[in-house]
């Protein structure tokens, strides 16, 4: 053996036990530091190398868990994942009010997954960058603007309407509904007709964004997926991943393109604005507007925010009603009165459904379609009791735990649309499925107008019931969807 050989061979322990020992160091710095900063933050028993993971679960149970922990630890406790990997969980309105008011990141960590897909958009981008587009794309979502998507909406439920008139038995609901919001979200977005909800005719695009979204999904299952060098190299999912990304960013940015053309030629309110129109016209006020980079980022996160989110909503209150036949036959009738069974439904006619709008409010409350938001903070942050917490923290708000607050809410794991009716007044620090301060949710409105339309409509055909052999079971994947599908049995009526 050379000496230079005999040198490595040597060597080689002595060098791997200096990184072992480096990174054992490093583990044991950050985890003292981050027991420091939790000095006044009691919080559930921790394990050693699984931290609270068995406890703080995206399952039905974890969430329960969550609130309860709300009496225990008032305000917000930490949550370990690891031995040096920790964040802190608000399950407390006060708490989760003044997190919430400040315009700190999002948290990467929680984020990263839908990076590759949605970029730099609205939801992941920060400073300066953020605060700009913010004003931009306020004024897509003025109630002038939206006023034209009744509609759109109506039209797409109609689709839906009659494949369901179709229908034998038991149908998994959410699926449906992810293709109705896709196919309006398309026509808002893009002024697009994909008629994407009859699978025959469906549009690469919106594959591409059905499949993105539901390996997005699978990924966050499976923790060894987590790593890209793994996923994309080492998994069939990640190729899939990657070639649908590929071809929803290569279609967006041909739409883009094919829309500057149009832009500069037509004459001007020769059709109706979409969302495209506004990111492309909007400037701030230095006379700049967004790139193409931007625009197409924007793009891609309405397009993710804008369908699975409602779609959720959607699904959930539809179980909801299925499960509660009092509210579903109380809402009919209010929708028989004002709307009528065969006129279309109007922008006016949703202002109406009280009560139609409470039970929404109220299984948002229960099935917030985003049960956590994550933030990274820039600033230390006094909380109203006098703590601390320190800058580059991670600081998860449960919207879920904050709604189901027994201090605030009689009986808050029971469905009570009256909680939501005519006097009430509920502050949105209680009830803040849409989040709240600068970085709330700017789609709400647009949101809440589609809920309406389309509860309402289905409601007008149908009658819907629980599948007793298929109960669903909530479960937090970036979004709040059931477990085993969610199957309500429809009736024409
Ligand atoms: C019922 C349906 C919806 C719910 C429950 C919902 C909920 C939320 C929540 C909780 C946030 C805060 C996320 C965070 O802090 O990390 C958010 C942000 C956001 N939502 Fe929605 N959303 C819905 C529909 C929509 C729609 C239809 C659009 C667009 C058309 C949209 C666009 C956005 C965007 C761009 C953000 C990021 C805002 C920012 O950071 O400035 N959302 N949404």
């Amino acid at each position: 053996m050379s000496f230079v050989a005999s040198l490595v061979w040597n060597y080689i322990p002595l060098v791997l036990l200096y990184f072992l020992l480096k990174k054992i160091i490093e583990v044991f710095l950050k985890r003292w530091r981050l027991q420091a900063a939790f000095k006044d933050f009691p919080g559930p028993k921790a394990e050693f190398f699984s931290g609270n993971t068995h406890q703080i679960s995206g399952d039905y149970a974890g969430l329960l868990r969550m609130a309860d922990y709300a009496h225990t630890y008032p305000g917000a406790f930490p949550s370990w994942m690891g031995p040096a990997e920790a964040q802190l969980i608000s399950v407390h309105p006060e708490t989760a009010k003044v997190v919430l008011s400040g315009s700190d990141p999002k948290d990467e960590f929680s984020y990263a997954l839908m990076r590759p897909w949605i970029g730099d958009g609205l939801l992941l981008s920060k400073g300066k960058k953020w605060d700009r587009n913010r004003r931009l794309m306020t004024p897509a979502f003025h109630a002038d603007i939206l006023k034209n998507y009744v509609d759109v909406f109506s039209r797409s439920t109609q689709v839906l309407v009659d494949k369901w008139r179709k229908s034998t038995g038991s149908e998994e609901v959410f699926h449906h509904i992810s293709l109705l919001t896709l196919d309006s979200m398309m026509q808002c977005l893009f002024g697009y007709h994909s008629n994407c909800q009859n699978e025959k005719t469906r549009h690469p695009y919106i594959q591409g964004v059905y499949d993105v979204s539901e390996l997005i999904v699978k990924r966050i299952v499976n923790p060894i997926h987590h790593y890209d060098f793994i996923y994309y190299n080492f998994t069939e999912n990640g190729k899939k991943f990657k070639q649908a990304c590929g071809a929803i960013h290569e279609h967006s940015e041909k739409i883009i393109k094919k829309r500057k053309r149009l832009l500069k030629n037509e004459a001007e309110g020769s059709r109706n604005v979409d969302f495209l129109d506004i990111l492309l016209t909007a400037k701030d006020s230095d006379g700049q507007g967004m790139t193409d980079q931007e625009i197409r980022d924007e793009v891609d996160t309405f397009m993710f925010e804008g369908h699975d989110s409602t779609a959720s909503t959607i699904s959930w209150c539809l179980y909801n009603l299925a499960r509660h036949k009092d509210c579903q036959e109380r809402c009919r009738s209010e929708i028989l009165n004002i709307v009528g069974k065969t006129k279309k439904v109007t922008w006016d006619d949703l202002t109406k459904l009280e009560y139609m709008f409470a039970c929404i409010q109220e299984s948002m409350r229960l099935y917030p379609a985003v049960p956590n938001i994550s933030r990274c903070l820039e600033r230390d942050l006094a909380l109203p009791d006098g703590r601390i917490i320190p800058k580059d923290m991670r600081v998860t708000v449960s919207l879920f735990a904050v709604q189901r607050d027994p201090e605030v809410w009689d009986n808050p794991n029971e469905f009570d649309p009256e909680r939501f009716t005519a006097g009430s007044k509920i502050s949105s620090m209680f009830h803040l499925p849409f989040s709240i301060g600068p970085r709330n949710c700017i789609g709400q409105h647009f949101a809440l107008t589609q809920v309406k339309v389309v509860i309402c409509e289905l409601l007008r055909h149908f009658q819907l019931d629980l599948d007793p052999e298929r109960e669903a079971e909530p479960e937090c994947l970036l979004i709040l969807r059931s477990k085993n599908g969610l199957y309500l049995k429809i009736k024409p009526i």
